[in-house]
C-alpha cells in the first residue's frame, strides 16, 4: 500500500474476523487453512488480498457452482469492483486483477465472441502433432541436464515445457532466450518476488506478443495466431494481443504446476512405484488425483457482484469481489467421499465452470501437454528419485498457483 492509499478493511463489519490469503502457513498448507475458515464462516469466507484489501472467498462446490454459473449476479469486469479508491497502481496482484480489455474480463455477447474465437483457434491443434513436439521439446530439455545425475525440474523441464510448446503452437520461433523471458516476465506477473516489478513485467509481455501478431499479419501460418487474425469475427491487432497474452500466461503457469504436482505425487507416493507384482498407479491417475487434491489454480480472483445478494448465507454488497477457491470446493466435504479422485471421476471445479471456465478443448490440450511432459521424462530417467526429502520441498508463495518453488532429482547419468 502507499502512504497515500486508505486503509480498506476498516469500514467493512462483515469482513471482521477476515483471514489474509497469504502467509507461511497459508502457503504451505492451504487445505487446513480452507479447512478452517470452512468451519468458522461456512462455505464462503471473508478473507483479505495483498494490503489487507477485503474479498469473499467461496468454499463451498455448490457455491462455487452458483457463483459461475450466474453472470447476471457475479460477473467478470473488475472494475465493478467497490474497492479500488484503496488500491494502488503498484498493487502485487494488478496485472491479473486489474481490468485489460481481454477476454478475460468482457462479458455477454463481447466475451461469447471473443472466447469463440479462441476455441476455433484451438480446435484446430492436432493433438497427436502437438504430443509429438511435446516429446521432441522434453528430449531437448533433458537432454540438456541428463549427462549430470541430478536437475532441479521446476526451471529446467516443468515451467520450460508448457511456455515452449504454447509458443509453438501460437507460431512463436522457438528461441531459447525469447521463450525463457516470457516464463519469468508471465511468473512475476502473476506472483512478484522482492524486487520485481510485476507491472513492467506484463508491459514486456505484451510487448513480446504485439511483435508475434504484426509478424502474423504479414506472414500467416498453421499456427493459433494466424487462426486468431484470419478468423471471421474480425478481431482487432489490440483485442488479439490481449487475448493471446491471456491464451499463453491461462496455459504456461497452470500446466506447469500441473506437471510439478504430478511428478511429485509420482515421486512420494508409495502407490504409484512399482509394487512387488510390477503394478502401479498410472501416471492418468496421478495427473486426475492432482486435480483434486493439489489443483495448480488454487484460486481465481475473480468475480465481481453485479448487485447486492446473498450467497451461502453471507450478504454481498454489489461490487465485492468473490475468489474462486477452486481447491477448496474440490475438497468441500459435502461432495466427499463420492467426490473421490478415482481415474475417471472428472468432476472436480479445477477448469473452473459456466461461461468463462477454461475455454474447450483448452483442457485437452493441457492434458496432452502434462501427460507428455511426465510420461517422456519417466521414460528416459526411469530411476528418478527426489534429491531431498520430500517434507523439504516447499511451495511457490502465491494466492493463485499450486506449485513447488524448486523440484530437486537425482538419477543415473546418462551417457550422450
Ligand atoms: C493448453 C493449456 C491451456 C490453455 C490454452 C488455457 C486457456 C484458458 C483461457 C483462454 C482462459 C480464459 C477463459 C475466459 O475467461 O473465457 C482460461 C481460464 C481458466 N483456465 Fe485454462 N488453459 C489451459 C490450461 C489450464 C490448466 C492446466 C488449468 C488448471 C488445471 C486451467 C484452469 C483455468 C481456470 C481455473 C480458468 C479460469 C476460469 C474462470 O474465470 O472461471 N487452464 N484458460
Amino acid at each position: 500500500m502507499t502512504e497515500t492509499t486508505p486503509p480498506a478493511v476498516s469500514a467493512c463489519p462483515a469482513h471482521a474476523g477476515a483471514v489474509p490469503l497469504s502467509g507461511l502457513q497459508y502457503q504451505q498448507t492451504p487445505s487446513q487453512l480452507y479447512r478452517a475458515l470452512r468451519s468458522e464462516h461456512g462455505p464462503v469466507a471473508p478473507v483479505l488480498l495483498d494490503g489487507d484489501v477485503p474479498a469473499w472467498l467461496v468454499l463451498g462446490y455448490a457455491e462455487l457452482g452458483y457463483v459461475t454459473s450466474h453472470d447476471e449476479l457475479f460477473a467478470r469486469d473488475s472494475r465493478r469492483w467497490n474497492q479500488w479508491e484503496h488500491i494502488p497502481a503498484d498493487w502485487p496482484l494488478m496485472p491479473f486483477v486489474g481490468y485489460q480489455p481481454s477476454v478475460l474480463f468482457t462479458e455477454g455477447d463481447e466475451h461469447r465472441r471473443r472466447a469463440g474465437v479462441i476455441t476455433h483457434a484451438l480446435e484446430q491443434v492436432d493433438q497427436f502433432e502437438l504430443a509429438r513436439d511435446c516429446a521432441q521439446i522434453a528430449d531437448r530439455l533433458i537432454t540438456a541436464f541428463a549427462g549430470s545425475g541430478q536437475a532441479e525440474l521446476m526451471s529446467a523441464y516443468a515451467h520450460a515445457l508448457p511456455m515452449r510448446a504454447a509458443v509453438q503452437m501460437c507460431g512463436m520461433p522457438e528461441l531459447a532466450d525469447e521463450t525463457q523471458d516470457l516464463v519469468d516476465d508471465l511468473r512475476i506477473s502473476l506472483d512478484a518476488n522482492e524486487g520485481d516489478d510485476p507491472v513492467a513485467a506484463y508491459v514486456r509481455v505484451g510487448e513480446r506478443i504485439a511483435r508475434l501478431v504484426r509478424e502474423k499479419r504479414e506472414r500467416p501460418g498453421a499456427d493459433v495466431t494466424s487462426r486468431m487474425i484470419l478468423d471471421p469475427a474480425g478481431l482487432t491487432d489490440e483485442e488479439i494481443v490481449q487475448d493471446l497474452i491471456s491464451v499463453i500466461a491461462a496455459a504456461q503457469q497452470p500446466t506447469a504446476n500441473w506437471i510439478c504436482n504430478t511428478l511429485r505425487l509420482l515421486l512420494t507416493d508409495e502407490r504409484f512405484a512399482i509394487n512387488v507384482s510390477g503394478g502401479r498407479l498410472s501416471v492418468g491417475e496421478a495427473l486426475n488425483e492432482v486435480l483434486w487434491l493439489d489443483t495448480p489454480t488454487q484460486n481465481f480472483i475473480g468475480r465481481w457482484a453485479v448487485r447486492d445478494t446473498q450467497l451461502g448465507g453471507r450478504q454481498i454488497r454489489a461490487g465485492d469481489c468473490v475468489v474462486l477457491g477452486l481447491a477448496a470446493a474440490n475438497s468441500d466435504p459435502q461432495i466427499w467421499p463420492e467426490g473421490h479422485v478415482g481415474a475417471e471421476n472428472a468432476a472436480h471445479l479445477s477448469f473452473s465452470n459456466g461461461e468463462h471456465r477454461c475455454p474447450y478443448p483448452a483442457p485437452l490440450l493441457a492434458d496432452v501437454i502434462a501427460r507428455t511432459a511426465v510420461e517422456t521424462l519417466l521414460d528416459k530417467l526411469p530411476d528418478l528419485v527426489l534429491a531431498v526429502e520430500p517434507a523439504d520441498l516447499s511451495w511457490r508463495p502465491s494466492i493463485w498457483m499450486r506449485g513447488l518453488t524448486a523440484l530437486p532429482v537425482s538419477f543415473t547419468p546418462v551417457v550422450q
